[in-house]
Protein backbone atom coordinates (compact mmCIF):
# COMPACT_ATOMS: atom_id res chain seq x y z
CA UNK A 1 0.00 0.00 0.00
CA UNK A 2 0.90 3.43 -0.75
CA UNK A 3 0.14 5.89 1.44
CA UNK A 4 1.06 9.17 2.42
CA UNK A 5 0.74 11.25 5.87
CA UNK A 6 1.93 14.85 5.79
CA UNK A 7 2.40 16.80 9.04
CA UNK A 8 3.54 20.36 8.90
CA UNK A 9 3.48 23.27 11.66
CA UNK A 10 5.47 25.80 13.56
CA UNK A 11 8.68 24.49 15.75
CA UNK A 12 7.60 22.53 18.78
CA UNK A 13 3.97 21.83 17.90
CA UNK A 14 4.36 18.00 18.53
CA UNK A 15 4.87 17.18 14.87
CA UNK A 16 7.44 14.75 15.69
CA UNK A 17 5.89 13.14 18.63
CA UNK A 18 2.25 12.44 16.97
CA UNK A 19 4.37 11.64 13.34
CA UNK A 20 6.23 8.71 15.54
CA UNK A 21 2.87 7.63 17.56
CA UNK A 22 1.07 7.17 14.23
CA UNK A 23 3.93 5.36 12.57
CA UNK A 24 4.33 3.24 14.90
CA UNK A 25 0.62 2.94 15.05
CA UNK A 26 0.05 1.93 11.49
CA UNK A 27 3.52 0.01 11.07
CA UNK A 28 4.11 3.21 8.56
CA UNK A 29 7.67 4.69 8.02
CA UNK A 30 8.76 8.15 9.25
CA UNK A 31 10.68 11.10 8.22
CA UNK A 32 11.63 13.99 10.32
CA UNK A 33 12.22 16.22 7.66
CA UNK A 34 13.80 18.77 9.97
CA UNK A 35 16.45 16.90 10.47
CA UNK A 36 17.90 17.48 6.50
CA UNK A 37 17.36 20.79 7.61
CA UNK A 38 19.15 20.48 10.64
CA UNK A 39 22.12 18.89 9.58
CA UNK A 40 23.14 20.96 6.52
CA UNK A 41 22.99 23.72 9.07
CA UNK A 42 25.00 22.06 10.89
CA UNK A 43 27.50 21.55 8.29
CA UNK A 44 27.41 25.35 7.90
CA UNK A 45 28.65 25.76 11.37
CA UNK A 46 31.40 24.19 10.49
CA UNK A 47 31.86 26.09 7.90
CA UNK A 48 30.68 23.93 4.77
CA UNK A 49 28.88 25.98 1.97
CA UNK A 50 24.69 24.92 2.08
CA UNK A 51 24.26 23.74 -0.84
CA UNK A 52 27.14 21.46 -1.58
CA UNK A 53 25.89 20.14 2.62
CA UNK A 54 22.61 19.74 1.00
CA UNK A 55 24.22 17.62 -1.66
CA UNK A 56 26.41 15.60 -0.33
CA UNK A 57 23.91 14.43 2.86
CA UNK A 58 24.61 10.94 4.09
CA UNK A 59 22.52 8.80 6.36
CA UNK A 60 25.25 9.42 9.45
CA UNK A 61 24.95 13.44 9.49
CA UNK A 62 20.90 12.93 10.20
CA UNK A 63 22.51 11.21 13.91
CA UNK A 64 23.07 12.97 17.35
CA UNK A 65 21.54 15.23 20.03
CA UNK A 66 23.55 18.20 18.34
CA UNK A 67 21.25 19.02 15.92
CA UNK A 68 18.17 19.46 18.77
CA UNK A 69 20.27 22.53 19.83
CA UNK A 70 19.15 26.18 19.73
CA UNK A 71 21.92 27.28 17.13
CA UNK A 72 21.29 24.07 14.97
CA UNK A 73 17.95 24.99 14.87
CA UNK A 74 18.50 28.59 13.88
CA UNK A 75 21.15 27.72 11.07
CA UNK A 76 18.76 25.01 9.46
CA UNK A 77 16.08 27.87 9.17
CA UNK A 78 18.38 30.10 7.79
CA UNK A 79 19.49 27.63 4.87
CA UNK A 80 15.73 26.47 4.49
CA UNK A 81 15.23 29.63 2.73
CA UNK A 82 17.58 28.95 -0.02
CA UNK A 83 15.93 27.69 -2.89
CA UNK A 84 18.99 25.28 -4.24
CA UNK A 85 19.22 23.87 -0.38
CA UNK A 86 15.56 23.40 -0.92
CA UNK A 87 15.58 21.44 -4.21
CA UNK A 88 18.63 19.20 -3.59
CA UNK A 89 16.44 17.59 -0.43
CA UNK A 90 13.54 17.37 -2.75
CA UNK A 91 13.70 13.34 -4.12
CA UNK A 92 14.78 11.89 -1.19
CA UNK A 93 11.72 13.07 0.66
CA UNK A 94 9.41 12.15 -2.54
CA UNK A 95 10.70 8.76 -2.54
CA UNK A 96 10.49 7.99 1.06
CA UNK A 97 6.73 9.38 1.12
CA UNK A 98 5.80 6.40 -1.73
CA UNK A 99 7.73 4.05 -0.31
CA UNK A 100 5.54 0.63 0.19
CA UNK A 101 4.51 -0.14 3.15
CA UNK A 102 3.01 3.61 3.72
CA UNK A 103 4.98 6.96 4.99
CA UNK A 104 4.43 9.87 7.46
CA UNK A 105 6.74 12.47 6.68
CA UNK A 106 7.36 15.88 8.99
CA UNK A 107 7.94 19.20 8.73
CA UNK A 108 6.95 22.62 7.10
CA UNK A 109 6.29 22.01 3.09
CA UNK A 110 5.17 18.43 3.07
CA UNK A 111 1.06 19.21 2.30
CA UNK A 112 2.12 22.10 0.58
CA UNK A 113 5.39 21.20 -1.81
CA UNK A 114 6.88 17.95 -0.93
CA UNK A 115 4.04 15.69 -1.00
CA UNK A 116 0.55 17.68 -2.30
CA UNK A 117 -1.51 14.54 -3.58
CA UNK A 118 -0.69 12.99 0.33
CA UNK A 119 -3.98 10.89 1.23
CA UNK A 120 -3.27 12.90 4.73
CA UNK A 121 -2.60 16.11 5.37
CA UNK A 122 -2.37 17.40 8.96
CA UNK A 123 -1.23 21.01 10.55
CA UNK A 124 -0.46 20.87 13.99
CA UNK A 125 0.00 24.19 15.97
CA UNK A 126 -0.37 25.92 19.01
CA UNK A 127 0.70 28.87 20.61
CA UNK A 128 4.23 30.00 20.75
CA UNK A 129 4.41 30.56 24.40
CA UNK A 130 3.07 26.89 24.72
CA UNK A 131 5.83 25.49 22.09
CA UNK A 132 8.56 27.60 23.50
CA UNK A 133 7.58 25.85 27.22
CA UNK A 134 7.84 22.46 25.75
CA UNK A 135 10.67 22.60 23.97
CA UNK A 136 12.30 24.25 27.12
CA UNK A 137 11.07 21.20 28.87
CA UNK A 138 12.90 18.73 26.63
CA UNK A 139 15.74 20.44 25.81
CA UNK A 140 16.61 21.51 29.35
CA UNK A 141 16.48 17.82 30.05
CA UNK A 142 19.27 17.51 27.88
CA UNK A 143 21.43 20.27 28.65
CA UNK A 144 20.80 22.43 25.38
CA UNK A 145 19.62 25.68 26.98
CA UNK A 146 19.71 27.71 29.79
CA UNK A 147 16.57 30.06 29.66
CA UNK A 148 12.92 29.82 28.45
CA UNK A 149 13.38 33.37 27.04
CA UNK A 150 16.27 32.21 24.41
CA UNK A 151 14.14 29.63 23.89
CA UNK A 152 10.86 31.75 23.44
CA UNK A 153 13.02 33.86 20.93
CA UNK A 154 14.54 31.30 19.32
CA UNK A 155 10.95 29.79 18.17
CA UNK A 156 9.12 33.08 17.38
CA UNK A 157 12.44 33.82 15.15
CA UNK A 158 12.46 30.73 13.34
CA UNK A 159 8.39 30.86 12.92
CA UNK A 160 9.19 34.42 11.22
CA UNK A 161 11.60 33.19 8.85
CA UNK A 162 9.85 30.24 8.12
CA UNK A 163 6.33 31.90 7.80
CA UNK A 164 8.01 34.71 5.46
CA UNK A 165 10.04 33.05 3.11
CA UNK A 166 9.40 33.29 -0.65
CA UNK A 167 10.40 29.86 -1.25
CA UNK A 168 8.00 26.63 0.28
CA UNK A 169 6.84 29.08 3.19
CA UNK A 170 4.67 27.05 6.03
CA UNK A 171 1.19 27.47 5.58
CA UNK A 172 -1.34 25.05 6.04
CA UNK A 173 -2.55 23.38 2.48
CA UNK A 174 -5.79 24.02 1.67
CA UNK A 175 -7.22 20.68 2.12
CA UNK A 176 -5.05 19.69 5.46
CA UNK A 177 -7.02 19.42 8.90
CA UNK A 178 -5.99 22.02 11.39
CA UNK A 179 -4.81 20.79 14.89
CA UNK A 180 -3.97 22.85 17.82
CA UNK A 181 -2.80 21.38 20.39
CA UNK A 182 -2.45 24.35 22.88
CA UNK A 183 -4.61 22.94 25.28
CA UNK A 184 -4.56 18.96 23.99
CA UNK A 185 -2.56 16.36 25.83
CA UNK A 186 -0.27 14.19 23.24
CA UNK A 187 -2.86 10.94 23.93
CA UNK A 188 -5.86 13.77 22.74
CA UNK A 189 -4.05 14.78 19.60
CA UNK A 190 -3.20 11.46 18.64
CA UNK A 191 -6.68 10.58 18.64
CA UNK A 192 -7.80 13.62 16.48
CA UNK A 193 -5.06 12.55 14.05
CA UNK A 194 -6.06 8.51 13.94
CA UNK A 195 -9.54 9.86 13.49
CA UNK A 196 -8.37 12.23 10.64
CA UNK A 197 -6.69 9.40 9.23
CA UNK A 198 -9.02 6.73 9.40
CA UNK A 199 -11.43 8.43 6.87
CA UNK A 200 -9.04 8.57 4.34
CA UNK A 201 -7.99 4.98 5.03
CA UNK A 202 -9.31 2.46 1.96
CA UNK A 203 -11.67 -0.16 4.00
CA UNK A 204 -10.43 -3.90 2.92
O1 LIG B 1 8.29 18.00 16.19
P1 LIG B 1 7.94 19.29 16.87
O2 LIG B 1 9.09 20.21 16.95
O3 LIG B 1 6.73 19.95 16.28
O4 LIG B 1 7.49 18.95 18.37
P2 LIG B 1 7.84 17.69 19.30
O5 LIG B 1 9.31 17.54 19.36
O6 LIG B 1 7.04 16.52 18.87
O7 LIG B 1 7.24 18.16 20.69
C1 LIG B 1 7.91 19.12 21.49
C2 LIG B 1 7.69 18.75 22.96
O8 LIG B 1 6.31 18.98 23.29
C3 LIG B 1 7.97 17.28 23.29
O9 LIG B 1 8.68 17.24 24.50
C4 LIG B 1 6.58 16.68 23.44
O10 LIG B 1 6.56 15.63 24.39
C5 LIG B 1 5.75 17.84 23.94
N1 LIG B 1 4.32 17.77 23.56
C6 LIG B 1 3.35 17.98 24.49
O11 LIG B 1 3.68 18.20 25.64
N2 LIG B 1 2.01 17.92 24.17
C7 LIG B 1 1.62 17.69 22.91
N3 LIG B 1 0.32 17.64 22.59
C8 LIG B 1 2.62 17.48 21.91
C9 LIG B 1 3.98 17.54 22.27
O1 LIG C 1 11.52 20.40 15.62
P1 LIG C 1 11.26 21.82 15.17
O2 LIG C 1 9.86 21.99 14.70
O3 LIG C 1 11.70 22.83 16.16
O4 LIG C 1 12.21 22.08 13.91
P2 LIG C 1 12.55 21.11 12.72
O5 LIG C 1 11.31 20.48 12.19
O6 LIG C 1 13.66 20.21 13.09
O7 LIG C 1 13.04 22.13 11.59
C1 LIG C 1 14.19 22.96 11.75
C2 LIG C 1 14.10 24.05 10.69
O8 LIG C 1 14.24 23.43 9.40
C3 LIG C 1 12.79 24.79 10.62
O9 LIG C 1 12.75 25.94 11.47
C4 LIG C 1 12.67 25.17 9.16
O10 LIG C 1 13.35 26.38 8.87
C5 LIG C 1 13.41 24.06 8.43
N1 LIG C 1 12.52 23.09 7.78
C6 LIG C 1 11.97 23.42 6.55
O11 LIG C 1 12.19 24.53 6.06
N2 LIG C 1 11.22 22.53 5.87
C7 LIG C 1 10.95 21.33 6.38
N3 LIG C 1 10.21 20.46 5.68
C8 LIG C 1 11.46 20.97 7.65
C9 LIG C 1 12.23 21.89 8.33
Amino acid sequence: MRFTIAIDGPAAAGKGTLSKAIADRLGFAYLDTGLLYRAVGAKTLQGVAAIEAAQVLVADDLDGDALRSPDVAQAASKVAVLPEVRAALVDFQRAFARRAGGAVLDGRDIGTVICPNAEVKLFVTASADVRARRRFLELSDKGLVTSFEDVLADVRARDDRDMNRAEAPLKPAKDAVILDTSTLDIPGALRVALDAIEQQMPTS
